[in-house]
């Protein structure tokens, strides 16, 4: 048999990575090591399926696979979006479903609907700006963050926030609100522009394979 090389996948570290490992493993896709939480590896392989796997911080998966260091790559939406990297998005995983949203205190709607000048914290510039300037063709202010964007318009840093929503109880809990929704989000599959053509029976199998686990 011709000796393949290995297919390397990068996965976003935390709660995708996890879902992504078990829905893999439903299609025989397996990486025991990985699972281990104590293990201080950055690197795990298949040797008989020759795949080898390792987990990075979200918004580096885009650039990993971009650059082709690894030829696939799990990622939210939110961060495809957001990093703009010359790869293709081939699959909705179907989990890590959640929205990005405009929030804030309910006085603000008005300032959103009439257009004026604000202030929108997030850790997302390139969607807020998109948004904001391109879709609704409103001048904003936007000031980035790394974390714990909720804070921002509660301390009077801004007036909103382009932020994740998921169950909603950050908002709820710090007496925030949705005022609008940019887009919804979910886990992703993206691949490397080279390796869909050089791998493509190899990438088209676990595509195949994932599809039909999905829909089912
Ligand atoms: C995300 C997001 C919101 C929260 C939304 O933050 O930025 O703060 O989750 O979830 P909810 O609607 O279920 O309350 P994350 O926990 O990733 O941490 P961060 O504040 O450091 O971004």
């Amino acid at each position: 048999m011709e000796d393949k090389r290995y297919l390397t996948f990068a996965l976003g570290k935390g709660r995708l990575a996890k879902k992504t490992l078990q829905l893999f493993e439903k299609i025989g896709i397996t990486c025991e090591e990985i699972n281990d939480e104590k293990t201080r590896r950055l690197i795990f392989v298949n040797e008989e399926l020759k795949l080898r796997f390792f987990l990075a911080k979200g918004p580096d998966v885009p650039t990993y696979v971009e650059y082709g260091a690894a030829d696939i790559g799990v990622v939210g939406k939110d961060t495809i979006l957001e990093e703009a990297r010359n790869i293709y998005e081939v699959l909705d995983l179907g989990f890590g479903k959640c929205r990005m949203c405009i929030c804030g205190p309910e006085h603000a709607e008005e300032l959103l609907k009439h257009h004026e000048q604000i202030r929108v914290a997030t850790k997302y510039p390139r969607i807020a700006r998109d948004y904001f300037y391109n879709k609704k063709h409103q001048t904003v202010e936007i000031i980035k963050l790394n974390g714990s964007i909720e804070l921002a318009p509660i301390v009077g840093l801004s007036e909103v926030i382009c932020d994740i929503v998921e169950t909603g109880a950050t908002l709820r809990e710090n007496g925030l609100m949705v005022l609008e929704e940019v887009c919804p989000l979910s886990a992703r599959m993206v691949v490397n522009q080279v390796s869909m053509k050089m791998e493509h029976e190899r990438i088209t199998k676990i595509l195949y394979d994932l599809k039909s686990m999905i829909q089912e």
